[in-house]
């Protein structure tokens, strides 16, 4: 007798991308300490949480510590209810599309929202990404078992890819053949990309005759800038039939530290039994939050709720412009020296090509060792990323600068 591992997890490449990017700069640091490093590779905010936020954050740090107001579990886990009213009104009933209060499941993470969805889906499903992807959708797949082995190039066996590329604006319109489940993130991680309404137009009516359900991550919706560009699927006609959303506070309130999400599942979503018997997915999602989950604290739902309000939106909204006024910058700049430079108009991350057709981790390297500046490698992401190097926003406006002057001396 012995205790087997779960053998699916032995077919994963290479390790976690950012853990390996983290690796190679504390390798450097190590030999190289007073190198004065920038850090533009992980998407992770720099700038302190809006002032509303931090209030109702202490406002319920001291509810917590009298009798009257303490409180517990977070009943049901699924979020409080003036957390899920505020998401509803502000995220969706503003833009026209209807998302009911049931249908909000608040979590810490759209990481973990989008790594664990597949849960509840068959190991038969065939699933759709691009290439270029965000590594979770594919790993949390292989871990489970839906795929083969991988092979050198980091594909899987069984996996659909749509090749991202530069020739159709990095969108993969669906694919010509049948998949069951379709990944898709707009604004793009990591190609910074959007979707037009038509474009997803085009998505849902395939998911409707092909009764694919779309994962549809929008974790970066609130830097599109371009009013023509859906923030939600639920605004396409029909999308509540075929999609589930993912959105998180990370991103837009600043909140990659304290970890408040959510995912929405309409009622008419439905999947099928093996005999062809439909099946509403919501209650699925939800007996799984339930049971593995007990529910985001208190204090940060209080935070997240106070986002929504009229203070705390102005407040995100500057933070949101001072990474969309980076965005430009890098763009511009970068440009100026000659880089194709792609993204960062509707979304904080840039795609950038390498020079002289550099591999994307040697030119990772290069810009580590010579200026010091942490970009994330195209290839991390897929096959197609090969020849591109990522770039977030994210980083302080003196940072942005700096980096971008030591590019120039590069
Ligand atoms: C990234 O850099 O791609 C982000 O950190 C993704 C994430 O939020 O997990």
């Amino acid at each position: 007798m012995m205790a087997f591992v779960n053998e699916h997890y032995l077919k994963l490449k290479a390790g976690y991308l950012f853990p390996e990017i983290g690796r190679r700069v504390r390798a450097f640091k190590e030999k190289n300490p007073k190198a004065p490093i920038i850090r533009m590779g992980i998407g992770d905010v720099t700038q302190p949480l809006a002032p509303a936020v931090i209030e109702a954050m202490h406002k319920a740090v001291d509810e917590m510590g009298r009798p009257e107001t303490f409180k517990g579990y977070d009943d049901g886990g699924v979020g409080y209810e003036f957390l899920r009213e505020a998401i509803r009104r502000n995220d969706f009933a503003s833009r026209g599309a209807q998302v009911d209060l049931d249908e909000i499941f608040v979590s810490d993470g759209a990481k973990c929202d989008t790594g664990n969805i597949q849960e509840i889906f068959g190991l038969d499903n065939v699933i759709a990404v691009a290439d270029p992807v965000y590594p979770v959708y594919v790993d949390t797949n292989v871990m489970a078992g839906r795929t083969g082995p991988g092979a050198d190039n980091g594909q899987y066996e069984g996996i659909v890819y749509m090749p991202a590329t530069e020739a159709i604006g990095f969108v993969p319109d669906p694919p010509k053949r049948h998949v069951d489940i379709a990944y898709l993130c707009f604004p793009n991680n990591p190609t910074g990309s959007v979707a037009t309404q038509a474009q997803l137009a085009r998505w849902v009516e395939y998911a409707q005759a092909e009764r694919t359900v779309l994962f549809f991550d929008a974790a970066y919706e609130a830097y599109i800038t371009d009013a023509s560009i859906p923030h939600s699927i639920y605004e396409i006609p029909g999308a509540r039939d075929v999609a589930i959303e993912f959105r998180s506070f990370s991103k837009t309130a600043g909140f990659t530290g304290v970890r408040c999400a959510f995912t929405v599942i309409p009622k008419s979503l439905k999947a099928y039994r093996k005999d062809g018997t439909a099946v509403e997915v919501r209650p699925l999602w939800n007996r799984r939050h339930c049971t593995k989950f007990n529910g985001v604290s208190y204090i940060t739902q209080c935070g997240a709720a106070a986002a929504y309000s009229p203070e705390g939106k102005k407040q995100v909204r500057q933070t949101i412009d001072l990474y969309i006024t980076n965005a430009r910058t890098i763009r511009d700049r970068l440009t100026r020296l000659g880089y194709s430079v792609f993204g960062g108009t509707n979304a904080p991350y840039l795609w950038i090509k390498t020079p002289k057709g550099m591999g994307s981790w040697e030119f990772f390297d290069l810009l580590l060792t010579k200026i010091h500046v942490v970009s994330t490698p195209g290839a991390g992401f897929g096959p197609a990323g090969e020849g591109y190097m990522r770039l977030t926003a994210f980083a302080r406006p003196a940072q942005v600068e700096e980096a971008l002057d030591r590019f120039a001396g590069l």
